[in-house]
């Protein structure tokens, strides 16, 4: 068990009524989940440090939601063990596992107040009155929905039913916070919003979260650490930017970011100190480190070249570097930026540029790859030499 160092709770005047962080270090050690035939969750490895913010993220039917309702109880676990601290809680009913869950559909009661749907947790726990009065209206304060306590489920918005949810989970105090994709069907504002309304609890709290999401933005600007799944398989395990900038596999670097890293199949050329992508359009040299982590893993003639949209630099002249040449497809202006499609003789590239780029479509262009921040990855098993 890791040493607690005490956290004041916040500004929200919830300091008397909460006890502090209660929090717990998750284990789940080789774990697996089959429906009948069909494994779900494959030898899934995973340590959520205690107190820490841990997203799952991945597409519809990774296994996020099997991984979660393991952890709550919901399911039984086929093969492997989860611990909360040292404790092996296979075996151990929901109600005895002191976790909290939060799911897209919220399920108040619709005919109880907001004030009686938060405090159905401690109700069921026989807390004794003044008790739930205190830490329902703590918790009401912390996620500013204390004026809407008299008020039932159908006269609250989206956000404010989400908040009446989360209130009802953490006046439990729980040693874990499981939340599947809790603002998923709130609209874009509302969803950033809220984003940051739960980081912040997170970290008022202090209590260990899993936050399931397929929103790889929403993974990046609110986890401490993100397990990012696939087809039942955990693929990479980091933080937000390691997952970003060195992502381990071509599936994990085309799945987040947006807009998208562009791929491109080229021949490795050249040998010793000097290798070099080559591809219809260009022939740029790597760079002598990468020379050493391509040779390093013996890549065959060809591989798969990654380069996000903002690490490409586009220009009308020819640069004096290597670079590569194509034909502007499309504009698109995005805000603060633009967005440039470029066509290359068999795919099209996204660059990222300024709105003040003045290339116009059926123009020829010159891109430029920022080298300390494109990627190589194996054609075949599509692992990331860098
Ligand atoms: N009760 C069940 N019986 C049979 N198969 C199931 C069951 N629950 C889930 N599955 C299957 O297991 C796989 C993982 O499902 P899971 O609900 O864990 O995915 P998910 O990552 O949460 O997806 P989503 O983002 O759509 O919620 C899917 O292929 C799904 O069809
Ligand atoms: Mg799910």
């Amino acid at each position: 068990m890791s040493v607690r160092v005490p956290r004041r709770c916040g500004t929200h005047g919830v300091t008397t009524i909460w006890k502090g962080p209660v929090m717990a270090t998750i284990t789940i050690k080789n774990v697996w989940k089959y429906y009948g035939d069909t494994a779900a969750v494959k030898h899934l490895d995973i340590t959520c440090p205690d107190g820490s913010f841990v997203s799952i993220l991945g597409p519809s039917g990774c296994g996020k939601s099997s991984t979660m309702r393991m952890l709550a109880g919901l399911e039984h676990i086929s093969s492997g063990d989860i611990f909360f601290d040292d404790l092996r809680i296979n075996d151990l009913a929901p109600k005895d596992r002191d976790v909290a869950m939060v799911f897209e559909n919220y399920a108040l009661y619709p005919h109880k107040s907001v004030f009686e749907n938060i405090a159905n947790p401690l109700r069921l726990r026989k807390t004794e009155e003044k008790a739930i009065k205190e830490r329902v209206e703590a918790a009401a304060r912390l996620l500013e929905i204390d004026h809407l306590l008299d008020r039932r489920p159908h006269e609250l918005s989206g956000g404010q039913k989400q908040r009446v949810a989360i209130g009802r989970a953490i006046v439990r105090q729980p040693k874990l916070f499981l939340f599947d994709e809790p603002i998923a069907h709130l609209d874009a504002k509302l969803r950033a919003h809220m984003r940051g309304e739960i980081k912040h609890l997170q970290r008022e709290l202090g209590t260990t979260m899993i936050y399931v999401t397929h929103d790889q933005l929403e993974a990046l600007s609110m986890a401490d650490y993100i397990a990012v799944m696939h087809d039942g398989e955990l693929q990479q395990w980091g933080t937000p930017s390691e997952i970003f900038n060195h992502p381990v596999n071509a599936w994990v670097a085309g799945f987040v970011g947006e807009p998208a890293m562009n791929f491109l199949t080229c021949d490795v050329i050249g040998e010793g100190d000097s290798v070099s992508l080559r591809h219809r359009n260009f022939d740029i040299p790597l760079l002598p480190q990468q020379v050493r982590q391509l040779n390093g893993g013996a890549a065959a003639g060809r591989a798969r070249m990654g380069v996000r949209p903002d690490a490409l630099d586009i220009a009308l002249e020819r640069p004096g570097g290597p670079s590569i040449t194509g034909e502007i497809f499309v504009n698109e202006l995005l805000g603060g930026d633009m967005l440039v499609e470029v066509a290359l003789a068999d795919t099209r590239v996204r660059v990222k540029t300024t709105p003040e780029f003045t290339g116009k479509p059926g123009q020829t262009c010159h891109l430029t790859v920022n080298r300390d921040k494109w990627h190589v990855f194996d054609t075949t098993d599509g692992h990331a030499y860098f």
